[in-house]
């Protein structure tokens, strides 16, 4: 089977699809595995792996994406953020852990379970006190949120 060009085989290292630039999939598997992985932090770690176990998986962020994240905010010295779309929380943790202690992290999505998934884990990398879970459609909680302070 043909995967950007690439003829797919049995390798386990063509089965990491890129959603990236990177065009070969072998490529970006060296990439995660020598640079990305070493580099993730050890909750990180944990919430990529109980992620993984859930069916919808393949919309989680991606290692890769996650450290890109969290550098930026560091370099943004970003205090207050916004984050439309949890899902488990992995882009939650990187931006939560890039943030000061006294950052705050307005967090919507529409389903809570998932969010609650991945709680466990934020509460134990020392960074729920920072987040605000919202569960619902973004733009109507936005709204309410708008309302409420007129
Ligand atoms: C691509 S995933 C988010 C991935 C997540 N940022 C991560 O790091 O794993 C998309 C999420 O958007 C949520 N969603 C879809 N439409 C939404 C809306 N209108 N408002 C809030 N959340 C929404 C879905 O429930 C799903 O969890």
């Amino acid at each position: 089977m043909a995967i950007n060009g690439e003829t797919k085989t049995e390798s386990t290292n063509e089965d990491i699809r890129p959603k990236n630039i990177l065009a070969s999939g072998a490529l970006y598997h060296y990439i995660l595995e020598t640079s990305v992985y070493p580099r993730e932090p050890e909750p990180m770690k944990e919430l990529r792996e109980i992620t993984a176990k859930h069916p919808g998986s393949i919309i989680t962020t991606t290692a890769d994406e996650g450290q890109f994240l969290n550098m930026l905010m560091k370099l943004m010295n970003a205090k207050n953020m916004m984050e439309i779309s949890v899902f488990t929380g992995y882009s939650l943790l990187a931006i939560a852990l890039a943030l000061p202690e006294d950052g705050k992290i307005l967090a919507m999505d529409i389903n809570r379970e998932n969010y609650e998934m991945g709680l466990p884990i934020l509460e134990k990398a020392g960074v729920a006190h920072k987040i605000d879970f919202r569960e619902g459609l973004a733009l109507p909680v936005l709204d309410q949120m708008i309302a409420d302070v007129r």
